[in-house]
């Protein structure tokens, strides 16, 4: 009797974390209309100077006009960003032929090259590229007497000085290499081609949003904007280049200006921040920065879950008397780990068991508690993906797109990374607040549409259409 009575207190203490969970991650509609306003404030602030002081940099890109399906040629790209870096050749046929050919290779980085030297990053993946094009094959064409040119995506905040020049700000994610800071990351990269022997010139050099944006456009014409949700989470989209205080070149023919919003930094005081939210923070590779990416992205998701869980082992013992060691280990449960419990459908949620067995080492979990954990995968998921949708409505906002159109305009949001692929209970929510946001009827004009690796064939389509052979006969 006392074992049970024991037991049921144990649950009951789990309960009232777990409603107390529900209530500090809560995200009512009103809150996220307030987020919205928030958002479209500090990209008004970042886009008036660099001094600001707004915690979005709405970094200009330098491009300024968007793929129009006549690019011609071949072209590499390199996408730089998460956990794996790819490297793609693409041949572009122009306007009737499109895209004729393109092949990639993923590469996975050695975590001690994330946290290492800069020299040893950009040697490592010089290395990977000259491998790669080693293996060019006949369908790829290159004029005689032309050198290979490169569409680099670097997936951090980056001050751009050029379309094909920038100085990286700081690190994002798990990365973490002081001397590379403040430096150019082309002239970098160009330095390792040369160590490896690779004749190859940059041509552009843009964020994963910005090229996600170009290959979304490249595809169709109504993209406006561009969100990455993946291991960390950033947007970009077309600003009127009048619109933008700090751009002191000459106005673009276009009359547009890409900005990379660098989103993840963004602050505000209605983000519904919790102790957990600032344990991670403090103990992450960069505190007191990118708090909504830390709130919303992949990288984060799996991290917050295992601390609510641990603070519930430690309180309200639910996995036994003592805590179980691994659940201690920072980032041990991941995103992936996160979704598939999440997406867990079986009666007696085998998968739920089977994760916490095979990840955090906990057997014989009743069912209940089961559930509980499911639970919280729920509230964390949701949180993120809610406060995600509040920062697209922000942008929308910003764009006039936010209400009915009159003229049947069609907004496309390019959307790209793997949280948002392959974790559909967070997609689904983030679309159903978006439409909650944007009400009924305005929300039938507005299209999520995920581009499937868009980034690498926007960098190298940017790569094109900043080509040093530009104007010549392509042939
Ligand atoms: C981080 C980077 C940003 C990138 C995003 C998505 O937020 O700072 O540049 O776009 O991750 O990869």
């Amino acid at each position: 009797v006392r074992r049970r009575k024991e037991l049921a207190g144990r649950r009951a203490r789990a309960l009232s974390v777990i409603e107390e969970l529900e209530g500090i991650l809560a995200t009512p509609i009103e809150r996220l209309r307030l987020i919205a306003d928030e958002m479209v404030e500090e990209m008004q602030r970042g886009l008036t100077s660099d001094q600001s002081g707004s915690s979005l940099k709405m970094i200009l890109s330098y491009v300024d006009k968007l793929p129009t399906g006549d690019e011609k040629g071949l072209f590499y790209a390199l996408d730089l960003g998460g956990t794996n870096f790819r490297v793609l050749r693409v041949q572009l046929g122009g306007r009737e032929a499109r895209l004729v050919k393109q092949e990639y290779e993923e590469v996975s980085i050695p975590p001690h090259i994330m946290v290492g030297g800069s020299i040893e990053l950009f040697d490592f993946i010089a290395s990977a590229l000259a491998n790669f094009v080693a293996t060019e094959g006949e369908d790829f064409h290159l004029p005689e007497g032309r050198q290979r040119e490169l569409g680099f995506t670097f997936s951090f905040p980056v001050k751009q000085t050029s379309i094909s020049s920038g100085n990286l700000i700081k690190w994002t994610k798990g990365f973490s290499i002081e001397d590379t800071v403040g430096k150019d990351v082309v002239a970098e990269l160009t330095k390792a081609m040369e160590r490896q022997g690779l004749d190859m010139r940059v041509t552009a050099l843009v964020n994963d949003t910005i090229g996600t944006l170009a290959g979304g456009r490249y595809g169709d014409q109504d993209v406006v904007a561009a969100v990455i949700l993946g291991t960390g989470t950033n947007a970009a989209y077309a600003e009127h280049a009048n619109a933008i205080p700090k751009w002191d070149g000459l106005l673009p023919s276009s009359g547009e200006m890409v900005i990379n919003m660098e989103w993840g930094n963004f602050r505000s005081k209605d983000l519904p921040i919790t102790d957990y939210d600032r344990s991670l923070d403090f103990e992450s590779l960069n505190p007191g920065e990118q708090i909504y990416e830390k709130m919303i992205s992949g990288m984060y998701l799996g991290e917050i879950v295992r601390r609510v869980l641990l603070r519930i082992a430690q309180e309200a013992s639910i996995f036994g008397e003592i805590v179980p060691p691994r659940l201690e280990i920072p980032f041990i449960l991941r995103t992936p780990h996160m979704s598939a419990m999440h997406h867990d459908t079986s009666p007696d949620l085998k998968i739920v068991a089977a994760k916490l067995k095979d990840v955090l080492g906990i057997v014989n979990i009743p069912l209940q508690t089961r559930k509980m954990v499911v639970g919280i995968c729920d509230i964390v998921a949701k949180r993120g993906a809610r406060l995600a949708a509040a920062g697209i409505y922000g942008i929308l906002k910003k764009l006039g797109r936010d209400n009915v159109q009159t003229e049947k305009q069609k907004t496309v949001i390019a959307m790209d990374g793997g949280l948002y692929e392959h974790y559909s209970i967070f997609s689904e929510c983030l679309a159903d607040t978006l439409r909650e946001l944007l009400g009924e009827e305005a929300s039938s004009s507005v299209v999520i549409k995920l581009a499937n690796d868009g980034s690498g064939i926007g960098a190298a389509l940017l790569a094109a259409s900043h080509s040093q052979y530009l104007g010549f006969d392509e042939s």
